[in-house]
């Protein structure tokens, strides 16, 4: 019987979510957690020590849950898969934002093999049916040009119901399960997405070759070829997003024809 609630449960422990896993450093340190504040924050305090590289910090539940520009992230119990990978690549502190690419490509290439067509708002968003279904959280610790670590903190709502979501997060964010009507596996699926992100990053890390997510990126974005809106040095600029760049970057046309390449921000489109 005990068993069986357990199992019911999906956990993301180390010793359900390794049958899994084929990667070799991604995820093979996982550090479990019934119950913590952010795991970003867990991981950087962490990542300042010695832990390895690829190490996983997952936890069930977070209280504190952080998205981008100081906003709060909903992270119900054993609902979503709430975790940060600790990377200690030897990159330029510049390149870093791309580990959020990088993330975003395992995530729309795990999606797939679960026959399910998402799409990225650069540089962070995962959008399903026009809403939020996950989003990113790079980052990361340099001195000059060496980069100490990288955390990329990934919150993805799994099998969240639409009571979970608090106010007028219901509008603007779904689920898995909200969108198929069925409860996904959190193991299998979280395991999936590392499986795509060592690939990618190995790719990236050690051939220095980005086409790969720069191509799950461009082919599933959702803002490429429409006009968006985003704040330029804290002015809101409407714009047309043109193409994402070599480098990862935003191509965008002024509405005078004058192109503008932006490295990251708040973007938000019509209707979105
Ligand atoms: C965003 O879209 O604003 C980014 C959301 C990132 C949420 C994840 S959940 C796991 C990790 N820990 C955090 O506190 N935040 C990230």
């Amino acid at each position: 019987m005990k068993d069986k609630l357990i199992s019911s449960l999906d956990l993301l422990t180390k010793q359900e979510v390794d049958k899994f896993l084929n990667t070799s450093y991604i995820g093979r340190n996982i550090l479990h957690f019934d119950s913590i504040d952010s795991t970003n924050t867990k991981a950087k305090e962490l990542a300042g020590l010695d832990v390895s590289h690829g190490t996983l910090v997952i936890s069930e539940e977070q209280t504190s849950g952080r998205g981008r520009l100081g906003r709060q992230w909903s992270s119900p119990k054993f609902k979503g898969i709430w975790m940060s990978i600790i990377l200690k690549p030897n990159l330029d502190p510049t390149k870093a934002s791309n580990i959020t690419l990088i993330g975003a490509a395992a995530v729309i290439n795990a999606l797939k093999d679960f026959g399910i067509k998402a799409q990225i708002k650069w540089p962070n968003d995962i959008i399903l049916n026009k809403k939020k279904l996950g989003g990113i959280l790079t980052e990361m610790s340099s001195k000059l040009n060496l980069t100490n670590y990288i955390v990329m903190g990934m919150g993805i709502n799994v099998n969240v119901l639409l009571e979970d979501f608090s106010g007028e997060i219901k509008n603007i964010a779904t689920s898995l399960r909200i969108e198929t009507g069925e409860v996904v596996s959190r193991q299998k699926f979280m395991a999936s997405i590392l499986n795509h992100f060592e690939v990618l990053y190995e790719e990236y890390i050690k051939e220095d070759n980005f086409k790969g997510t720069l191509e799950t990126c461009r082919k599933n974005s959702i803002l490429l070829g429409k006009e968006i809106q985003l704040y330029i040095k804290g002015v809101l600029v409407t714009a047309k997003a043109v193409d994402i760049d070599g480098e990862g970057l935003l191509i965008i046309e002024h509405m005078d024809g004058k192109v503008e390449k932006i490295m990251s921000g708040e973007v938000s489109m019509h209707g979105l």
